[in-house]
């Protein structure tokens, strides 16, 4: 077997850090990859408070002329995920409240810096330092490690490769081009064909354009990405790397999200043979959000970040039809995000006291109660590159009513409002098209008709509870294509790039971006 050795950097892991489902992905990844013996380090900022969640963290190394000053590297392993971290210190650049934003929510204004200096600390790993294991591969997830393909190549380390995972296309990671010294950024990459765009230095760019192999996290949104609708200004460039893209849809982390050993439902743990305690989980998510007490109302959550993407704006149109169409509907939410949402929200919440309520802020065991408590989850998405949360809801028997696209496209099966009611013996849950109000509507409505239908929801809870949404097949994938990069000879064909699946009449005539390097490099 050709020897890899990977090292995965990113902005977030969870329990170190977390500000959505990258954080999740991220150490769900790893730890699935290191319980197959692949082997990898994972490399994040050492931010606020997260040294102290490791153990054994000690000094491997200094780095010097970094962007923002002087860091150190600091090695340690995570007691509850067993992963070895590599932190990148610089406590001017990471040692402060939030990750990416402030309290208040504004972003952090050195970003660039913050980030850049991130990524250096990975391509000087890369490079070799002694008593640190020197990777075969660095694997960049989203903007925040987006510059490390450009720098290993701009470092001539042409025997590491790269990997970059799009987790979101929508946040890119735009700075002034002014910057591109301070970031290290060579002159040969500040052009439209190479980190820049619309102006400006793009970190995420910078990682699709020159990584080797690029990736993202569902079939649907590989597809998607690839289209002016939702390539967010970069579907040339991805399509002109169609033939480097696959898609690589994520897992969940099933021991942490299982409700017959989740610890934060206490003695209300429950399980597909034996629902009973899901009725006592409903009941205390009534207490804890201030809802009437009624085990027979539908209760409907929404968890998610609050925002357009999430469609908030237009839950804020269909919630009050709702509630008022069905005096039965409750509706939990637990979120946080866009001030102007939540206000929104907390108005509706105040129109319907003990039917609606809201819990602004971020709270990882009201997450895990909530789906455990809800009949259904409200997990619309203007776009959704994978979608964690309708699959979290889904193993705690909360049917998630989704919008088709990206990921959930692919994990929520719905034959639909026109197949017979008995083709919903199949469903896991709810879909519906575009982001209309009346659609949302519709969607709820039939979601509030169907859990009539005792029996039948019954079988779509089950079908929900027993998918299998781990992270095995992701392994083998990401496996093969860590070893096709590093030993081509040795490696299994790596799954079909998205290209094929949207037919490659369209893209062949594109450059392939990886062989229009400047001779320089
Ligand atoms: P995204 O990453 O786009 O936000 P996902 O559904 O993939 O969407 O992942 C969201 C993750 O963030 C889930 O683990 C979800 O439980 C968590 N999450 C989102 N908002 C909150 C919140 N307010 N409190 C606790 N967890 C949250
Ligand atoms: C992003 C996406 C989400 C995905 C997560 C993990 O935050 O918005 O759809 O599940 O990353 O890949």
């Amino acid at each position: 077997m050709a020897k890899t050795r990977t090292l995965i950097v990113a902005g977030e892991a969870f329990p170190l850090a977390k500000t959505g489902g990258l954080g999740d992905a991220i150490t769900g990844m790893a730890r699935a990859l290191s319980e197959a013996r692949v082997p990898l380090t994972v490399m994040l900022p050492a931010y606020r408070g997260v040294t102290a969640k490791l153990k054994r963290v000690h000094t491997v190394a200094t780095l010097t002329d970094m962007p923002g000053g002087d860091a150190s590297l600091l090695a340690g392993t995570c007691p509850q995920s067993g992963l070895d971290y590599l932190l990148v210190q610089n406590d001017a650049l990471y040692d402060r409240a939030g990750i990416y934003a402030d309290e208040s929510g504004a972003e952090h204004p050195d970003n660039g810096t913050r980030y850049a200096a991130l990524a250096h600390a990975a391509v000087r790993v890369a490079a070799g330092l002694p008593g640190v294991l020197r990777p075969t591969l660095v694997h960049a997830h989203d903007w925040h490690a987006g510059l490390v393909p450009l720098l290993l190549r701009a470092a001539r380390l042409h025997d590491v490769k790269s990997v970059m995972t799009i987790h979101n296309l929508a946040f890119q990671g735009l700075f002034p081009m002014e910057c591109a010294d301070l970031y290290g950024v060579p002159d040969w990459a500040r052009n439209d064909d190479g980190a820049q765009a619309w102006g400006k230095l793009n970190f995420l760019k910078a990682g699709i354009r020159y990584a080797d192999r690029v990736t993202t996290v569902s079939h649907t949104y590989s597809r998607e990405i690839m289209t002016p609708a939702f390539g967010c200004g970069l579907d040339e460039l991805l399509r002109s790397r169609a033939g480097d893209l696959l898609p690589i849809p994520n897992g969940i982390d099933d021991v942490l999200w299982n409700p017959a050993r989740d610890p934060y439902l206490r003695s209300h743990r429950y399980s597909v043979r034996d629902l009973a305690n899901k009725a006592y989980c409903k009941a205390a998510l009534q207490r804890e959000f201030g809802l009437r007490p009624d085990l027979g109302a539908t209760l409907m959550a929404m968890g998610n970040r609050l925002t357009e993407q999430k469609m908030v704006d237009v839950a804020v149109q269909a919630l009050p039809e709702a509630l008022d169409r069905h005096p039965g509907l409750q509706i939990a939410i637990l979120g946080q995000g866009d001030h102007r949402l939540e206000q929104a929200l907390l108005e509706i919440v105040d129109r319907y006291p003990g039917r609606c309520a809201a819990h602004i802020g971020y709270d990882e065991g009201i997450a895990h109660r909530l789906h455990a408590g809800a009949d259904i989850l409200l997990h619309a998405s203007r776009f959704e590159p994978f979608g964690l949360t309708p699959l979290y809801a889904m193993r705690y028997g909360a049917l998630p009513i989704g919008s088709r696209v990206g990921g959930m496209a692919d994990t929520i099966e719905d034959p639909g409002p026109r197949a017979p009611l008995s083709a919903m013996a199949s469903a896991n849950g709810l879909l519906f098209d575009g982001d209309a109000p009346q659609a949302m509507s519709a969607a709820i409505e039939r979601a509030v008709n169907l859990r009539g239908h005792h029996l039948l929801w019954r079988i779509m809870q089950r079908n929900a509870m027993t998918a299998d949404f781990g992270w095995r097949s992701a392994v083998g994938l990401y496996a093969s294509l860590y070893r096709s990069l590093v030993e081509p000879e040795s490696a299994n064909a790596p799954a079909a790039p998205a290209g094929q699946q949207v037919g490659r009449g369209a893209v062949a005539r594109l450059p392939r971006s990886g062989g229009a390097m400047p001779a320089t490099i």
